[in-house]
């Protein structure tokens, strides 16, 4: 991650790429939104759609935006500048800085909660409660107008020194072993889970597809999950492949980082479903869902002390690692269209995406009366980023690839650091030309109303 430092040096191994990437892709959105949005439609038959987009849409993405990265050697904006120079193909990164700006105003409010978590764990907080209370805890927690906020300026500020300081030295030192031992805890969490008394219930609920329950807010959740926990469709991987060198196989690349991410959530709803199921709690309980959940299956393991310190901790670890790829995204633009130095830009925009998380967290309490289509601020910033934006710099990344940039380029781009057999280019630019980009027009035309299926 040296290259985020300014000069562009090169990630210096091939483990240095993925770990990248991988600790971009996983975050809080394998660990805490998976679980919850799987909730909130319905479990199985969400998680079979989520993965089918993964397959079809995410990875071409993925692919495409290294691609891009690499070939022109600039952040997300300076891309399309370089590659399609004098065309309106730039303003996609507007669009990116404007999704990365959105994101992290509500990710690091979230992430904010899990270092809390850690404070109680701590304190051993959570042992002998019923879940009653340690669901009214979270809430009560919730609808505090400090604390929470408290920790999420926490929060921003550990990700903009990170960002200002170096990346190299700090984060990807040490995500080489956290990320490793997260999944470790988390499997452990796992066997704890799945032999509660009841836990059959949850693994039916994570497994067992209902396809009647799946609604089109469902399906296009399941969409812009899968560019959530990619970290797709705002530049973030066009700037890490800029930072990948020519002999890349940026096809094992993709490969590799989305087997992990893929494996770390369903690992999670396995640790969180059957202990939902167990505890009695609902599925659909929302973004709250492993605060409420976990305490509950820490109080019921031995060790579980020592168990619910590392598992908070290393989640604002995995969150951490993600925010500084969505805070590039913003400190990149800042810098190069405003002419200011990393340092400035990191702190106008670190101070001007926590006010905007202030009211994230503000709106599950005092504000909540304020309803933007029908939900309060953390709930619409969350879906219409996740469920609009993503989609939508997905759909023009593809496009780019699969019309502009052509199959010729794509062809010399891909075979430099290894033999592209034919098959797999044709199958890369069938879906980068034609089955992704129709595939996310048909489920945002259906949203809107457009199109009904
Ligand atoms: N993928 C991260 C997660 O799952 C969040 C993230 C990091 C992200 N960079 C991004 C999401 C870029 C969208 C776009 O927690």
């Amino acid at each position: 991650m040296s290259g985020i430092q300014g000069k562009r040096d090169l990630f210096s191994s091939k483990f240095g790429i993925i770990a990248a990437a991988a600790g971009s892709a996983v975050g809080l959105g394998n660990i805490w939104k998976f679980p919850y949005i799987a909730g909130v439609y319905g479990g199985a038959a969400f998680l079979f759609v989520y993965l089918g987009f993964i397959i079809v849409v995410g990875m071409p993405v993925m692919l495409s935006e290294l691609i891009i990265g690499r070939k022109s050697k600039r952040n997300a904006f300076g891309a399309f500048k370089v590659l399609a120079p004098g065309t309106p193909w730039k303003y996609i990164g507007i669009l990116s800085v404007a999704a990365a700006f959105l994101i992290l105003s509500f990710y690091g409010v979230v992430a904010g909660w899990g270092i809390e978590y850690v404070f109680i764990s701590l304190k051993n907080g959570f042992s002998g409660n019923s879940p009653e209370e340690i669901a009214a805890f979270f809430t009560a927690f919730n609808h505090d107008p400090i604390k929470p906020i408290v920790y999420q300026l926490v929060f921003m500020l550990l990700t903009a020194a990170i960002v200002i300081v170096g990346v190299k030295k700090g984060i990807e030192k040490y995500t080489k072993i956290l990320m490793p031992l997260l999944v470790i805890i988390l499997l452990i969490l796992c066997a704890r889970s799945v032999t509660l008394d009841g836990a059959k219930a949850g693994l039916t609920f994570l497994f067992n597809p209902d396809f009647s329950k799946l609604t089109g807010d469902g399906i296009l959740s399941a969409l812009g999950h899968a560019f959530f926990t990619l970290s797709l469709g705002m530049g973030t991987l066009i700037t890490y492949g800029s930072y990948i060198d020519k002999n890349n196989n940026l096809a094992n690349t993709v490969l590799s980082v989305t087997l992990a991410d893929t494996l770390i959530a369903i690992f999670a709803g396995i640790a969180i479903f059957p202990a939902v199921f167990a505890f009695g709690i609902e599925p659909s309980e929302g973004p709250g869902l492993i605060f409420v959940t976990l305490p509950n299956v820490f109080s019921q393991m031995p060790g579980g002390f020592i168990f619910s310190v590392l598992f908070f901790i290393l989640l604002t670890v995995a969150a951490l690692t993600s925010a500084i790829s969505i805070l590039e995204v913003v400190v990149a633009y800042f810098k190069e269209e405003f002419k200011m130095s990393r340092k400035t830009s990191t702190i106008v925009a670190t101070i001007l995406i926590s006010i905007l998380g202030m009211l994230c967290s503000l709106s599950l309490g005092d504000l909540s009366s304020v309803h933007i289509f029908g939900l309060n601020i953390f709930d619409a910033i969350d879906w219409v980023s996740a469920n609009v934006f993503l989609p939508v710099g997905g759909l023009f990344i593809v496009l780019f690839i699969g019309w502009v940039f052509g199959k010729k380029k794509v062809k010399a781009e891909l075979s430099d650091g290894s033999k592209i057999p034919d098959i797999f280019l044709n199958v890369f630019i069938f879906l980068v030309k034609l089955v992704a980009p129709l595939l996310i027009a048909i489920v945002l035309l259906n949203k809107v109303g457009l199109l009904n299926f």
